[in-house]
């Protein structure tokens, strides 16, 4: 089988474990589920990642026309209303994913409207003698620290916040979004170009304090998924703002250390620097979004060479990927179309090797980008 008819035959595996999640009646959003029963672990609220719901049904939708996934994905977007004033810098997560994605492939005018809504109120949120916006008292996982802390998954604040700055053409708010990306790399991307997830600053003069993580191995290791939310916020950028030198130099670094780093079978530990034992776990989500953003720099970088090389990898990537995909051998009697090995938060021993929506997104997307059933300029807004 060549590779494109593997990338559309797994894409459309994917597709029918989200027809038959949808299938499930759920009352939360689904946020990870057991890889041999299929069943799902919900949040009532969305969480940080209830987004990818209707993120993944959003491009079932666009896959295959089928207007029961356009109005599940809408009705689930909905469910995110409350959730644009939510004090947590993640709702950029929310709100990117779930409603400008269903602004950009399905023109759903209340996915804008919710999009445009947290987009600007993450804007009120913005601290601009510190350059930032902080997490957030109701930061999901980190409301503990709040005010004077960022991590470096806030940049989905900038994914949201730079879509609703074109869509409206709005340059503070697009400006807002670049400097909240480049002021939190200040604190969390090292000189080596790896990532720490989160910092600590003094509020009245923004000196950093400490750096730490939230979710990884130690505060000197580098998370897998702190890597992965670097490379897709600089890379997304970086194809919006094509005027800014400073975003694309960000998103090669932390890409061309996720390329130098990633084992040779291209799937991440949960942590790079974990002890690495047959039983340490991986992060096919992590992988997953280092994949996409891959794809998102070569689509931004201005060098012919460079850009293919990038796409050559996340395609390699995405390859590897594919066979975490259920079933992965003969006789595997697992629900069809779930991706395996993501890791939640190995800190609290939770959901360790499990389906992760957002590991699911993130795969799906990149399928449909390489088997050319999307084009990834529909990924970015228009004004
Ligand atoms: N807080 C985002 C993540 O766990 O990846």
């Amino acid at each position: 089988m060549s590779q494109t008819a593997d990338f559309t035959a797994i894409t459309e595996r994917m597709i029918k474990r989200i027809r038959a999640t949808d299938a499930m009646g759920l009352n939360g959003f689904p946020h990870y589920a057991d890889t041999t029963t299929g069943e799902w672990t919900t949040t009532p609220d969305g969480f940080w990642t209830g987004g990818f719901w209707p993120g993944v049904l959003w491009h079932a939708f666009d896959q295959t026309g089928d207007s029961a996934l356009r109005d599940s994905a809408a009705r689930w977007t909905e469910r995110l209303s409350a959730r644009t004033e939510s004090r947590s810098v993640f709702k950029g997560f929310l709100f990117h994913f779930a409603g400008a994605t269903g602004d950009m492939l399905a023109g759903d005018p209340k996915a804008r409207e919710l999009a445009l809504a947290a987009a600007q109120s993450l804007q009120r949120a913005f601290h601009p003698s510190i350059g930032l916006i902080p997490l957030g008292k109701e930061a999901e996982e980190a409301h503990t620290v709040g005010d004077n802390d960022t991590n470096i998954d806030g940049l989905s604040a900038s994914l949201v916040m730079a879509w609703a700055g074109v869509r409206t053409g709005d340059t503070v708010l697009l400006q807002t979004a670049v400097d909240h990306a480049l002021r939190s790399g200040d604190y969390c991307v090292r000189d080596d170009d790896s990532v720490c997830q989160s910092a600590s600053f003094d509020g009245e003069t923004g000196k950093l304090i400490r750096n730490y993580t939230h979710k990884g191995y130690s505060d000197a290791s580098t998370w897998t998924r702190a890597q992965g939310w670097a490379m897709l916020g600089y890379s997304y950028l970086a194809g919006i703002d094509r005027e800014n030198p400073r975003l694309l130099r960000m998103a090669e670094r932390v890409s061309d250390w996720w390329i130098a780093h990633v084992p040779s079978d291209l799937i991440a530990l949960w942590d790079f620097d974990a002890p690495e034992q047959p039983s340490t776990p991986r992060d096919t989500s992590g992988t997953a979004i280092a994949a996409a953003s891959l794809l998102r720099l070569a689509h931004a970088h201005p060098d012919e060479s460079r850009a293919r090389s990038y796409r050559d990898f996340a395609e390699r990537t995405v390859h590897a990927l594919c066979a975490e995909v259920t079933p992965t051998e003969q006789g595997d009697t697992r629900p069809p179309g779930i991706l395996t090995r993501g890791c939640f938060d190995k800190t609290r021993e939770e959901a360790t090797e499990a389906e992760l929506i957002w590991g699911d997104y993130f795969l799906l997307e990149s399928l449909r980008i390489l088997s050319g059933t999307l084009d990834i300029e529909r990924l970015y807004p228009r004004g």
